[in-house]
C-alpha cells in the first residue's frame, strides 16, 4: 500500500517540485471571499496579493486549479488552490467537513510527488481532520490494468506551528490504511475473490498480530456445526462458504465487542435470479466481511484495551442444481427453522448465523454490518448508512459514527412490520413479496438471532445497512473514490475506542 508520509512543519522547505497547495482561507473557519487574499505562511514576509478569479480559482468546495505563481527563494512554485467553502444545510447535520478537505487535497493532486499544504492551521481539530483527510484521500486503486498509474504522492507536508503526537499521527495512518484495506478488497472482482480467498486474505491481514487469532470453518464443518443459513446461501456454488472467526484478546480488557460481516462475494441472487442490471455491483456485496476485518486489525494495531471478535460470513449466492429453493426450510444455528421465499434474501441467512454465534458469549455489544436491501438507499440515498437495533446499541453507533463524519440515520422498528415475517411452515420467512419497510424488515429478521442477556432482554443490538455506502458509483468526491468506500471502519473504530 502507497500511503505517502507526513509531517507537520511550520517552516517547510520548498523547491520546484514541490505543490504548494493554498486555500481560500485565512484562519479557522473564517472563508474569504472569492478573488482575494490567497495567504501562504511561506510568504510571511510579503503575503501576496493575487487576484486568482482570472485562473478560475473559486472558493466553491474542492475547486482546485493549478497555477504557476511569482517565484519565491528562486524557485517557481505550482501552486494549486482549492476552494474550502463549507456549503450550510439547515436541513442536516451532516455536510463537508475540513477531513473532506484534506481528502479532495490529495486525491487530486495524487500525481504529484510532494505537496505542501498551506491554510494557515491554527485550530487542533482543524489539523487533525485535514490531515485524516489527506491520509484517507490519497488512496491508489489497484486496477487490472495494463497500463501504469498515475499515482506519485510520497510525501505530504502540513504546514503548521501545531504538532501532532507521534501516536496521533500513527492513529491517523492506521485508520487510513484499514480504510484503504477495505476498498482494496472491496474492489476485488468475485472471479478473483471467492469465499475460500476471503478467508485468506483475513488469515493474511491478521498474520503478525499476536493477540489476534483466526479460526476458518469450511462447508463442512459449517454443516456439522449447524450454520443452516450459511451452508443454504452457499449450496448452489461451485466455490463452497466459509465462515472466520477473528478474535482479538489483549491483557486487561473488560468489555466485549462482536462484529458480524455480510461476505456474499458475489450475489446473483440464486434461484430467484436478479435482473441483469440489478447484478451489476453485488461483487461489493461482501463489503460488511471486509469493513470488520479490517476494523479489527486496526484495533488490535492499536492496542486497544477491550475483547473483540469479528465474525465473516462468507458465500457466494448461485443460481444451480443444489440451490436452495423458494419454500425450502432450513435450519440456522440458534435451532430457529427458516422458510426461504426468496433466495435473493440471502443476507439476513447468513447474518443469522453470525449474530447466533456472536451471542453465545454474550457481548456487552454487537454490531452487524451488511449491505443488505436495496431499499435503504431508496429511502437514505447512497451515502448515508441505515442504522436499527436496541436502543443502547443504536445509540452508541450513532455516537461513533457522528464523531468519525459517518452519515447513519436511525430507522425504527415499528412492531407491526414484523408480521410480515410469519410463516405458515417454519418459525418465520426470510422475506415476503410486496412487504413495504424492506429495510426494516430485514432488521426484524435479524432481531430474531440475537440472544438474550441475563435479563432476558435481547443483548444490546446494532444493524447497519450499509447497501448504499458500500460503493460510489458516480464520481469521486472529498476522500472518497469511486468504487468501494470504506465506509464505517472508521465508525467502528471509534466505537471500540469508546468502549
Ligand atoms: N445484496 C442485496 C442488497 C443490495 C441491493 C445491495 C442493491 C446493494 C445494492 C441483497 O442481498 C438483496 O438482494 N436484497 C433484496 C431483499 C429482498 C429480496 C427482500 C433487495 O434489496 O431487493
Ligand atoms: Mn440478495
Ligand atoms: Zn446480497
Amino acid at each position: 500500500m502507497n500511503m505517502p508520509k507526513l509531517k507537520i512543519s511550520s517552516a517547510p522547505k520548498v523547491n520546484e517540485k514541490t505543490v504548494l497547495v493554498l486555500a481560500a482561507v485565512t484562519d479557522g473557519n473564517k472563508i474569504q471571499p472569492a478573488n482575494t487574499v490567497f495567504s501562504s505562511t511561506l510568504f510571511a514576509d510579503s503575503v501576496f496579493e493575487t487576484d486568482l478569479a482570472p485562473v478560475g480559482a473559486s472558493t466553491e468546495a474542492e475547486a482546485l486549479v493549478r497555477v504557476q505563481l511569482p517565484s519565491n527563494q528562486g524557485a517557481t512554485i505550482l501552486t494549486a488552490v482549492v476552494g474550502t467553502t463549507f456549503k450550510a444545510n439547515p436541513f442536516s447535520s451532516f455536510g463537508s467537513s475540513w477531513r473532506e478537505i484534506g481528502g479532495a487535497i490529495a486525491r487530486k493532486l495524487s500525481d504529484v510527488e510532494s505537496i505542501v499544504v498551506d491554510f494557515g492551521i491554527e485550530d487542533p481539530t482543524v489539523l487533525a481532520e485535514v490531515v485524516e483527510g489527506l491520509f484517507l484521500g490519497a488512496y491508489e486503486p489497484k486496477t487490472f490494468k495494463t497500463s501504469k498509474s498515475k499515482f506519485a504522492l510520497k510525501q505530504i507536508t502540513v504546514v503548521s506551528n501545531l504538532r501532532l503526537s507521534k501516536a496521533e499521527l500513527n492513529h491517523a495512518e492506521t485508520v487510513a490504511r484499514a480504510v484503504h484495506a477495505t476498498r482494496d478488497l472491496t474492489n476485488l472482482p468475485a472471479n478473483h475473490l471467492h469465499p475460500a480467498d476471503l478467508a485468506k486474505a483475513a488469515q493474511k491481514a491478521a498474520s503478525g498480530i499476536e493477540t489476534l487469532t483466526v479460526k476458518v470453518l469450511d462447508e463442512k464443518q459449517l454443516i456439522a456445526e449447524g450454520f443452516g443459513g450459511i451452508s443454504a446461501v452457499g449450496a448452489g456454488a461451485k466455490h463452497a462458504p466459509r465462515l472466520v472467526h477473528l478474535s482479538y484478546r489483549p491483557k486487561g480488557a473488560k468489555k466485549s465487542l462482536a462484529l458480524v460481516g455480510k461476505g456474499i462475494t458475489f450475489d446473483t441472487g440464486g434461484l430467484s435470479l436478479k435482473p441483469a442490471a440489478s447484478m451489476l455491483g453485488m461483487k461489493y456485496d461482501m463489503t460488511g466481511a471486509a469493513v470488520v476485518l479490517h476494523s479489527i486489525i486496526a484495533i488490535a494495531q492499536l492496542e486497544m484495551k477491550l475483547n473483540v471478535d469479528a465474525y465473516m460470513c462468507i458465500a457466494e449466492n448461485m443460481p444451480s442444481g443444489s440451490a436452495t429453493r423458494p419454500n425450502d426450510v432450513i435450519t440456522m444455528r440458534n435451532k430457529k427453522t427458516v422458510e426461504v421465499i426468496n433466495t435473493d434474501a440471502e443476507g439476513r441467512l447468513v447474518l443469522a448465523d453470525g449474530l447466533s454465534l456472536a451471542s453465545e458469549s454474550k457481548p456487552d455489544l454487537i454490531v452487524d454490518v451488511a449491505t443488505l436491501t436495496g431499499a435503504v438507499t431508496v429511502a437514505l440515498g447512497d451515502r448515508t448508512a441505515g442504522l436499527m437495533g436496541t436502543t443502547g446499541g443504536v445509540i452508541a453507533v450513532e455516537d461513533a459514527a457522528e464523531a468519525a463524519g459517518e452519515p447513519v440515520w436511525v430507522l425504527p422498528m415499528p412492531i407491526e412490520l414484523k408480521q410480515s415475517l410469519h410463516s405458515e411452515i417454519a418459525d418465520q420467512v426470510n422475506a415476503k413479496y410486496g412487504a413495504s419497510g424492506g429495510t426494516i424488515l430485514g432488521a426484524w429478521f435479524l432481531s430474531e438471532f440475537i440472544g438474550t442477556g441475563k435479563d432476558g432482554a435481547p443483548l444490546p443490538w446494532a444493524h447497519l445497512d450499509i447497501a448504499g455506502v458500500a460503493d460510489n458509483d458516480t464520481s469521486a468526491y472529498g476522500f472518497t473514490p469511486k468504487g468501494g468506500t470504506g465506509a464505517m471502519v472508521r465508525t467502528l473504530i471509534n466505537l471500540a475506542e469508546g468502549m
